[in-house]
């Protein structure tokens, strides 16, 4: 081998090294965060931001030219409600801490992709709609960056789990906007395990003010969960925690 091919080689190496470094930094900034006031989102970079007049809210959007999701935040916001239950499938998860019903066609580009958060921020809702959208994996992420000015980014459902029928505020979505910081399903955590809690413990460390007696003393007993659940969690909230505790997986 000569001298000239051993550092064509070496050069040809460091190439593809730096190539394939800058490629994964180029990478990293394929996204942007777009700041909506209230809101903000992450977006591909291809995406632009769209923006109109809205009278008792704020619409807006984004485009990639091809595809567009429109947005609408305020107080009276579409809930999905007349989305065709025969051709979408629904999910309600945990977005940064809110629950978030989101739809999806049966049959990929042809229906509705979008999101609906309810408790949005202060008294408004938001929803984020787009129809025949090839691409949902994007769409995805997008929905997951959706971030309010006070939304907990440490409270995330791992994954969408689509169902054909629309469950706002499940037992499950309930869960992981407000216990799973401390407490699992079946494991003991820092909180015992939620299927080893029996159904009347719910009700009485949520909800009944009677009896607190001593036993409220510990720094995250009964009082703490009181305090902190009682305004948040209707009854039938309860109900719904309690049934969640009970299927298994
Ligand atoms: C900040 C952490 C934290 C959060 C959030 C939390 N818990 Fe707990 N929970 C605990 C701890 C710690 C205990 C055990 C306290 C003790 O035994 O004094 C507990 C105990 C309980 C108990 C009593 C269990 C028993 O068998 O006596 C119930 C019921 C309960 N939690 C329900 C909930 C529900 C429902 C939520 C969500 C709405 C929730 N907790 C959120 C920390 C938490």
């Amino acid at each position: 081998m000569s001298k000239a091919t051993v550092y064509f080689g070496i050069i040809l190496l460091l190439a593809v090294v730096i190539y394939f470094s800058l490629g994964s930094n180029f990478h990293n900034s394929t996204t942007s965060d777009l700041n909506f006031g209230t809101f903000s989102m992450k977006i591909p970079r291809y995406w632009k931001k769209i923006e109109f007049d809205g009278i008792d809210s704020y619409i807006g959007g984004i485009t990639n030219e091809t595809d567009s999701l429109t947005f609408d935040y305020g107080w009276y916001s579409y809930n999905l409600s007349y989305e065709n239950r025969e051709k979408q499938l629904f999910a309600t998860d945990t977005i940064n801490g809110k629950i978030a019903l989101i739809t999806k066609p049966k049959e990929v580009g042809n229906g509705t992709l979008g999101i609906y958060i309810e408790e949005a921020y202060k008294k408004n809702r938001f929803n984020f709609l787009g129809k025949n959208i090839l691409d949902e994996q994007i769409v995805f992420e997008i929905f997951k960056s959706i971030r309010f000015k006070d939304s907990d980014t440490t409270l995330n459902s791992k994954s969408f789990g689509f169902t054909d029928k629309i469950t706002p505020y499940s037992g499950r979505s309930l869960f992981y906007t407000h216990c799973a910081s401390c407490h699992h399903r079946n494991k003991n955590l820092f909180g015992p395990a939620f299927a080893s809690i029996n159904e009347l413990d719910f009700k009485k460390w949520i909800i009944d003010t009677t009896n607190l007696g001593l036993t409220g003393m510990a720094k995250f007993g009964i009082r703490y969960h009181q305090k902190a659940f009682k305004k948040l969690l209707m009854d039938n909230d309860i109900e719904k925690l309690i049934e969640y505790s009970k299927v298994s997986t």
